[in-house]
């Protein structure tokens, strides 16, 4: 069997991609393209899925592509728990903001920053890991979970899934780890639903910032740049539109989701969550 025949190929003039992608800036043509930048720059959050479940072995090449992401000095601090039962997804729906789509996915990936398996193995081998609890080793764990899923990610959309991050996993950390049967020193980062697109709820691919905004040469240059912002607002009003969305200004919807504490839904919380769950953040 030819694995190579199955990867989508290449379906759109990279420069009409790049252009939705950066709708406000002008990228020159790209000197290189391939599949696989074709399938990065082709990524859109999928909330409406239908029901077939995945093909068998899907869920393990998942995981063998989250594997082949790198990780910090390959401590491998991260691990995943997938919940396929209709129960357990809905229990978890209920904690993660009541979103539909955690339901009608037929797999629900929690990705975890787990401290807690070095923790296991040192204990065998008397050895001493003190170092794990510090805040350096938590943000290692969370960068890993985080590099691993988007590598599960954009492998699923090159197979022709769709799979959108849930960060409401976060909301009541206690209880999620208590339904996943976490162990102390296992924190879940965010959720991941993975199925099949249901093409009558297609979306479009979401512009991002102007490059412009995003991108410093040698150093970073410190500018609100408010005519760029101006024009992203513009933009994002437009996608909007098509979208049949909600019209609101970008910056404006970045206000409302960091006003303050309260504007976090629960997650103003974190650092004692945190403690619950075993990690100590020196
Ligand atoms: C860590 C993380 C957490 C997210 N949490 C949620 C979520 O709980 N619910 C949701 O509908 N989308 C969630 N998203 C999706 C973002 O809203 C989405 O990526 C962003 O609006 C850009 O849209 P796009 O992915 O379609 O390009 C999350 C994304 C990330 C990276």
């Amino acid at each position: 069997m030819s694995f190579a025949s199955s990867v989508p190929a290449p379906t759109m003039d990279p420069h009409a991609l790049l252009s939705q992608r950066n709708r406000d800036g002008a990228l020159a043509a790209p000197a290189q393209w391939n599949a696989v930048l074709d399938t990065i720059l082709h990524h859109r959050s999928v909330r409406g899925f239908l029901p077939h479940r995945l093909p068998e072995g899907t869920l393990e090449t998942l995981v063998a592509a989250a594997q082949s992401a790198s990780t910090s000095s390959n401590l491998q601090f991260w691990s995943v728990v997938a919940v396929e039962e209709t129960a357990r997804k809905s229990r978890l729906a209920e904690l993660a903001g009541q979103q539909q789509f955690i339901r009608d996915a037929p797999l629900l990936l929690v990705w975890l920053a787990d401290l807690s398996r070095l923790g296991r193995i040192a204990a065998e081998h008397q050895a001493q890991v003190d170092g794990t609890h510090y805040l350096e080793e938590f943000i290692v764990s969370v960068v890993d979970a985080a590099l691993a899923a988007q590598s599960a990610l954009i492998a699923a959309e090159s197979l022709g899934l769709g799979a959108v991050y849930i960060g409401a996993m976060r909301n009541l950390p206690e209880r999620i780890a208590e339904e996943l049967a976490l162990p102390p020193h296992v924190f879940a980062v965010f959720g991941m639903s993975v199925g099949y697109p249901d093409p009558a709820r297609e979306t479009g691919i979401k512009p991002r910032l102007p490059q412009s905004l995003v991108l410093h040469r040698e150093q970073y240059a410190a500018t609100s740049r408010s005519d760029a912002i101006d024009g992203y607002n513009a933009t994002m009003r437009e996608f909007q539109r098509e979208q049949g969305m909600k019209a609101i200004d970008w910056t404006q919807q970045c206000f409302n989701r960091v006003k303050d504490g309260a504007a976090l839904r629960g997650r103003d919380r974190m650092r004692e969550a945190l403690r619950n769950l075993g990690f100590e953040l020196w």
